[in-house]
């Protein structure tokens, strides 16, 4: 019996850590590090007015998918060429100044802002 409490007490704490992030980001280093790289240059300051169409929307998508493009930049940009990088001559030279806390920040900021284009707020 005690042994069932103590074991459902220990998935309900496992269960908290898989929903929590592995450190919180920080928002507004987020918007602080877009301006700082000049990424407003291209994707446009509110992240959606891009200054060509064929520039992706960010604002308002999903974080993990920001993160994930972001750090496939950056894997490509080391030579990787699995499925699982990305190579594009612009991107990959944008990603070279971002560290993984940059890119975590950036990638939460981005997903927070108003937008139709993913998560509906
Ligand atoms: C010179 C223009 C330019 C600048 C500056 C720029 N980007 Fe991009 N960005 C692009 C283009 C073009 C693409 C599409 C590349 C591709 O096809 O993979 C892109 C793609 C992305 C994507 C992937 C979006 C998706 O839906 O998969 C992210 C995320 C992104 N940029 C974030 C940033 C961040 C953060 C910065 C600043 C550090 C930045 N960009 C600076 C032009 C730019």
């Amino acid at each position: 019996m005690k042994k069932s409490i103590k074991l459902s007490a220990g998935l309900a704490v496992s269960l908290m850590l898989a929903g929590a992030p592995a450190a919180a980001a920080d928002l507004q280093a987020g918007q602080v590090a877009y301006e700082k790289f000049a990424c407003a240059s291209c994707h446009g300051a509110d992240a959606k007015t891009s200054v060509m169409p064929s520039y992706p929307i960010l604002a308002g998508q999903h974080e993990d998918y920001l993160l994930h493009a972001l750090r496939a930049y950056k894997r490509g940009a080391s030579g990787a060429t699995t499925t699982n990088a990305r190579n594009n001559a612009v991107m990959t030279a944008m990603v070279q100044q971002l560290s993984d806390t940059d890119m975590r920040n950036i990638a939460a900021w981005l997903s927070s802002l108003p937008s139709d284009l993913a998560v509906r707020r």
